[in-house]
């Protein structure tokens, strides 16, 4: 049983289920955590995911409530269908969720993107991922670093290093973002490409008022798909964006990928979104204090700039001088993350 909820799972569960689907029977389950449109079913037809099995339903609501709503529902689903092994992917509330109704039903967990450590257990995703690996029986590590996050706490046993879905993803669809008409107008290398979703982000008006300043002044249009958190954040304080900002609706995942590889640059504090761009080699400026994507790093094509407004505008100046780095096919595992997975997932539970 594989279950996703939230926007960059679909992404990841598209090769994933491919690959899953070569060697053993999967039972889809989306726990409704994302609903919109454009932010779950647009992503089920692009990717051409298998419909769910099962539909959970949740909706919006606080974290306890989201989590507590998956859990009892989810526990009644793993109850009438018995899975081997349930699948996770990241570290959303669904993630969090999903992990711990099938540890207390003793089903073993399989955790994708385990070992992830941003240090900042202000985050919730933070939280969501070390609790899930703590439950997992098989963790399946994106990185070396990843690896050795584990063994720091203490976790050898399961531990694989499978390189990561989402490079995956992205060499499956390159091809079709070359085909694709650009969503936008503006010339290649002409604009930055923004986006702004996280709690830590936009709930807290201080930062939320620091990054949006930076991105109206900026030098170049900064393209801006807009979370509908971020979006009903602005409404409350209300908040009218301008200067250098343009607004786009949440883009589908090719076009989101041709936006970025067409980028000057990259301003985020998406997670996905950082590696994707050194993957294409776009550089990327992240509006957070830490990341779990380390090796972004080093050598200077992300950086963190959290949201300190002095500091992205500097970084604004870096990108512009900065020559692009060469896009790597080799990183993540190469493409491979998905096969890996599917036969260790298939070889784990034939040998139960
Ligand atoms: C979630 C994940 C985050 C991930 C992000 C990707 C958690 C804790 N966070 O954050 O790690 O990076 O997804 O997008 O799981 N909303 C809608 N329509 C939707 C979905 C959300 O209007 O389809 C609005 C609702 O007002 C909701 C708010 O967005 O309350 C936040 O959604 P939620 O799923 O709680 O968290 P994200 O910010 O999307």
């Amino acid at each position: 049983m594989t279950v996703v909820g939230a926007r960059p799972q679909f992404v990841k569960i598209a090769p994933l289920s491919r690959a899953l689907r070569r060697h053993v029977r999967e039972i889809l389950v989306h726990t409704g955590q994302h609903y919109d449109r454009d932010m779950s079913d647009a992503f089920f037809a692009e990717l051409r995911i298998p419909r769910p099995d099962i539909h959970l339903g949740v909706g919006s609501g606080s974290h306890g409530r989201m989590t507590a709503l998956i859990l009892e529902r989810l526990e009644a689903a793993m109850l009438a269908r018995k899975p081997d092994v349930v699948i996770v992917i990241g570290d959303t509330n669904s993630t969090l969720a999903a992990a711990l109704s099938a540890a207390k039903l003793q089903i073993p967990v399989a955790h994708v993107e385990a070992g992830l450590r941003s240090f900042d257990m202000r985050m919730p995703e933070e939280i969501n991922r070390r609790i899930a690996d703590h439950v997992s029986a098989l963790l399946l590590c994106p990185t070396t670093d990843a690896v050795r996050n584990l063994r720091a706490e203490g976790i050898t046993k399961g531990v694989h290093l499978v390189g990561d879905v989402m490079m995956d993803a992205v060499l499956q669809n390159l091809a079709r973002v070359r085909r694709l008409r650009s969503p936008t107008a503006h010339a290649p290398k002409s604009y930055y490409l923004a986006t702004i979703h996280r709690q830590e982000n936009v709930d807290d008006e201080g930062r939320l008022r620091a990054i949006l300043g930076v991105l109206q002044g900026a030098s170049r249009p900064v393209l801006l798909p807009m979370h509908p958190r971020t979006r009903e954040r602005l409404r409350r304080l209300r908040i009218t964006l301008g200067g250098a900002i343009e607004i786009l609706p949440p883009q589908p995942y090719l076009g989101m990928l041709r936006l970025l590889g067409d980028a000057r640059g990259l301003l985020t504090d998406s997670g996905g979104l950082q590696k994707e761009a050194f993957i294409v080699g776009t550089p990327c400026l992240t509006m957070r204090d830490a990341t779990e994507w380390v090796e972004t790093l080093r050598g200077g094509a992300n950086r963190l700039v959290g949201a300190d407004a002095a500091k992205i505008a500097r970084g604004l100046g870096a990108i512009e001088k900065l020559p692009r780095h060469r896009p790597a096919s080799s990183l993540y595992g190469g493409g491979r993350a998905s096969g890996r997975i599917a036969r260790l997932v298939s070889r784990f539970a034939r040998g139960r």
